[in-house]
């Protein structure tokens, strides 16, 4: 089982999941969660995973395993999708073809939860309060390991380590299922 709880304010749900072929990983009501363990060969085979947005709260996020990496889904709240371009110039890459929340669903955003300097995991802190690395924090990540600091939608900040943004994984909606990867 794997469980984590973010030392945030708001609730980081860690579910651990993998499939022969797509399975549906539910959003439940408590802080932290396991599915069931599939076997090595499934995790191998790096088959899609289903996740259920619909008791994902707004600021919340839940971490999905997928091939063995963190997805971290994001459901991003009104005050975050209005703060976002007010970060366009803080930010290395705006990636402004991406949409708001570089997603098809500006409601959610979806990264993997990996560093883009050496791959440590960056923390959530959604809160919009001064922060020690950053006075003007408006919510997003930051990676204890050398200082690099993300927006809410994985970009990063100019002057810091890591080189890019977050990378966002393949990934589409179905209603309110969240398909991560590709059904093989
Ligand atoms: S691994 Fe994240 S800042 Fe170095």
């Amino acid at each position: 089982m794997s469980e984590k709880i973010d030392s945030t304010r708001r609730k980081a749900l860690q579910i651990t999941s993998g499939a022969l072929g797509a399975v549906t990983v539910g959003a439940f009501a408590v802080p932290f969660l396991s599915a069931w363990n599939p076997s090595e060969k499934a995790k191998a085979m790096g088959a899609a995973v289903k996740f259920n947005l619909s008791k994902l709260q707004p600021g919340s996020m839940a971490v999905v395993e997928w091939r063995r990496t963190p997805i971290f889904v994001v459901h991003q709240t009104k005050t975050a999708k209005t703060n976002l371009p007010k970060l366009n110039q803080k930010v290395t890459n705006p990636a402004l073809e991406e949409g708001v929340s570089r997603s098809t669903n500006e409601n959610f955003t979806i990264l993997k939860g990996v560093c883009t300097h050496l791959s440590c995991a960056p923390k959530y802190y959604p809160e919009i309060e001064p922060k020690a690395w950053d006075q003007e924090w408006l919510g997003g990540f930051f990676c204890p390991c050398h200082g690099s600091k993300f927006d809410l939608a994985g970009r990063v900040y100019k002057g810091v380590p890591a080189p890019t943004n977050l990378e966002v994984p393949p990934h589409s909606f179905e209603g309110e299922t969240l398909v991560i990867g590709e059904e093989i």
